[in-house]
């Protein structure tokens, strides 16, 4: 979290990291160029795998413009919130739309923007 704060705020990219026992699932907000180098290091990254894109598209305004990287850790029973969504009983992006990914933690970010928050969903 420490390095993708500081690299996220020198590139000017915003975003918001959802986890949960398995699955992240990343927002990535910025300029064309800086968003693909950016995703070439977290696909070269050992940590993890399967790094799948659930969508990409130009947008008009940030949606987390003050969170260089929120992260919402959701523990416990998510059930209504994911149910607002449309989404089933986990976190997991194979049944996602990028959308539905967007509208999950815009919820979780709810309005007090931070510039680093850490939300946890009980
Ligand atoms: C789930 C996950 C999300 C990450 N998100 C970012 C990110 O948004 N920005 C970033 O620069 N690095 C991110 N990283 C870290 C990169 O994979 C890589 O370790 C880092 O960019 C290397 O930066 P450094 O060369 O400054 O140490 C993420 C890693 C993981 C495991």
């Amino acid at each position: 979290m420490d390095a993708s704060s500081r690299n996220n705020e020198r590139d000017g990219i915003t975003g918001a990291l959802l986890f949960d026992t398995l699955w992240f699932i990343q927002i990535l907000e910025g300029e064309r160029e800086t968003i693909s180098s950016t995703l070439r290091r977290i696909m070269t990254d050992q940590r993890h795998d399967m790094v799948t894109v659930m969508e990409a598209r130009p947008v008009r305004e940030r949606l987390f413009g003050n969170w260089w990287m929120g992260l919402a850790i959701l523990r416990g029973d998510n059930s209504a919130l994911f149910e607002r969504h449309g989404i089933g009983s986990r976190l997991d992006p194979r049944q996602m739309t990028g959308e539905q990914a967007v509208g999950l933690a815009r919820d979780l970010a709810g309005t007090g923007l931070n510039r680093r928050a850490i939300a946890t969903a009980a």
